[in-house]
């Protein structure tokens, strides 16, 4: 490559370079700086009255449970379930993971009083924000799939509490009297 094609190249390297200077060294208020082209005289001024902070509007969109659950988002939640939460409360919520079993905290069992009548959002609330030593999950496990989470979860609840009443009444169950 000769020097006249890579002219072009090397001006626009220069041209860059002296634009990102220019941009360290360009007039601006410092924090709190007095400004006198605002009415308040202050270079700080408060965001117009009813802004939403980016991430409140994020989470008021997707802070509602999406319906009840359609086969598909309780196997989504089983998915997800046994790759962030299963390591710690075991694969059926009982609290025994293989993390607690070598030293972790360990979790209370999802099969509790408290927990089988806790709301779906306070597990929801759990994931999104952490709970004492457990650590939140937001930044790994997007709305929709927390909410999935927590309907595998009441599937968990249910599959350790219901009765052959139950079953029978689902249809997956045959009646006792004629099994051989
Ligand atoms: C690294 C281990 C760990 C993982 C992974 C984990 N948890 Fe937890 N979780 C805990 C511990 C420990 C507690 C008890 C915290 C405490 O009481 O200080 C807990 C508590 C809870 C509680 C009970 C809160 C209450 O009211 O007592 C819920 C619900 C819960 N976790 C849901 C989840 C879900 C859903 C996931 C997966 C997205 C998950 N956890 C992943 C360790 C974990």
């Amino acid at each position: 490559m000769g020097w006249s094609e890579r002219l072009p190249a090397l001006a626009l390297a220069l041209l860059l370079a002296a634009c990102e200077r220019d941009m360290a060294d360009q007039r601006k208020y410092q924090p709190l700086e007095a400004a006198s082209i605002f009415p308040n005289g202050q270079s700080a001024q408060l965001p117009p009255e009813g802004t939403v902070a980016r991430e409140t509007a994020l989470e008021l969109s997707e802070d509602r449970p999406p319906g009840p659950p359609t086969l598909d988002r309780l196997q989504r939640g089983r998915e997800r379930y046994d790759i962030f939460c299963a390591p710690c409360h075991g694969r059926v919520g009982d609290g025994r993971g293989m993390v607690p079993e070598r030293g972790f905290p360990a979790p209370p069992s999802y099969h509790s009083e408290r927990l089988r009548s806790a709301p779906d959002r306070h597990f929801y609330e759990v994931m999104s924000r952490g709970f004492g030593a457990m650590y939140p999950y937001a930044d790994r496990i997007a709305p929709e799939d927390r909410w999935a989470i927590v309907a595998y979860i009441r599937a968990l609840q249910l599959s350790q509490h219901a009765t052959l009443k139950d079953a029978r009444e689902a249809g997956v169950a045959e009646p006792l009297e004629r099994q051989p």
